[in-house]
């Protein structure tokens, strides 16, 4: 998020939305208590929709805020994604809970050993911390399609174990039985259900507890605009909205776009206006519209990069998206070293690349 004299901009651009940043996520009311009250029946819970329709923004900046507020229940929340180490995340979050009987610096080990002896190991995990009777332990999974990518790499390699099908497993227990209270949430691109059928008892699972999210309204998207705006007291001029809803049109998958020219124009405004005119059209103008705004800043922050750091940002780039036979992209979490490797640069290079954008 960008600060403009000290100042931060509510937009987050093309990232999704952080769980302490529900003061600026507007538009999914509905969609909250929709997924709020399938949490009441169903202990796995899986949150689907295409690419950037919001899936992890409204688990993240949405959900997750309203359920740490309840009263009744006490929820234990924790934040994963698979990555290249699904198992190790998920060792990891429970440990940060801090809850075992354990020292600090061994919990992680511990808890990996359970989880890799038996399928009920996330069971026994939760078991063994002393939990009230109010209190509830939600493991969410952003970006659960990562773990179809791990598999093929790990089928690769041959491997004998199937770490992937352990992590299924682990959840599936851990939410099939009710003696401890574990819940389970993930977000996935819709694109991947059919992958799902690789993992025994994945389908049923998401069959029972699915929320397919849906496309926003026009008054839901209207409130996306002014909320953030208004929640901090910035004027924004009523024929910007209405552009910005008329060149948004009906298509779903330009929420990611309208994010990020949010963001560009509110950087402009504040930057050449201080606030005397609110902001309008002018400054979207200025930044290239929903058309230009993302085509415009990648050149900007690619031109401003020397011949040498171009050379890192093509591979880096590359690296970090892989097309899928059926010409699917899918995001690749690559460990800088891996990064510096490929594109044979020296991890500060890389770093300085990656911040430009
Ligand atoms: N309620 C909202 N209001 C404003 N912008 C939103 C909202 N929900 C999502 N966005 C924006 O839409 C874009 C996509 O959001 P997000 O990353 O949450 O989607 P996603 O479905 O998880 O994407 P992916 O398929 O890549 O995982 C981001 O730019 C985010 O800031
Ligand atoms: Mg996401």
């Amino acid at each position: 998020m960008m600060a403009t004299d000290g100042i931060t901009n509510p937009f987050p651009g093309l990232r999704s939305f952080e769980s302490n940043e529900s003061d600026r996520f507007f538009g999914r009311d509905l969609q909250i208590q929709d997924i709020l009250s399938k949490l009441k029946d169903n202990r796995f819970i899986s949150v689907l929709g295409t690419s950037g329709s919001g899936k992890s923004s409204l688990v993240k900046g949405g959900v997750l805020p309203r359920l740490s507020k309840g009263k009744e229940e006490d929820w234990s929340i924790r934040l994963m994604r698979p990555e290249n180490q699904p198992l190790q995340n998920l060792a990891r979050q429970l440990a940060q809970m801090g809850k075992l009987d354990v020292p600090d610096e061994d919990a992680e080990e511990y808890i990996m050993a359970l989880l890799m002896r038996s399928r009920m190991g996330l069971v026994q995990v939760v078991e063994e911390m002393k939990l009230g009777a109010s209190d509830r332990v939600l493991m969410v999974v952003d970006q659960f399609e990562e773990l179809f990518r791990y598999r093929k790499e790990e089928r690769a390699q041959k491997s004998e174990d199937s770490l992937s099908a352990k992590f299924v497993n682990l959840l599936l227990e851990a939410t099939g039985q009710r003696k401890v209270p574990i819940y389970v949430m993930l977000t996935m691109r819709s694109d991947f259900l059919s992958d799902c059928t690789d993992f025994h008892g994945l389908p049923e699972a998401i069959n029972d507890g699915q929320y397919l999210i849906p496309r926003m309204t026009h008054t839901e998207l209207r409130q996306v605009i002014t909320g953030p705006m208004q929640q901090y007291g910035y004027p924004i001029s009523n024929v910007l909205v209405n552009r910005l809803l008329y060149d948004l049109g009906s298509s779903m998958d330009q929420l990611p776009i309208l994010q990020h020219a949010l963001m560009r124009t509110w950087d402009y405004w504040r930057q050449y206006e201080a606030n005397a005119e609110p902001m309008g059209i002018l400054h979207y103008e200025a930044i290239g519209t929903m058309s230009q705004a993302l085509s415009s800043h990648a050149d900007e922050a690619f031109h401003e990069l020397d011949e040498e750091h171009q050379r890192v940002c093509k591979r880096v780039f590359q690296a970090l998206t892989q097309i899928g036979k059926e010409g699917r992209g899918i995001r690749r979490p690559t460990p800088l070293w891996q990064l510096c490797d490929i594109a044979n640069a020296k991890p500060w290079e890389v770093v300085a690349v990656a911040e430009k954008f």
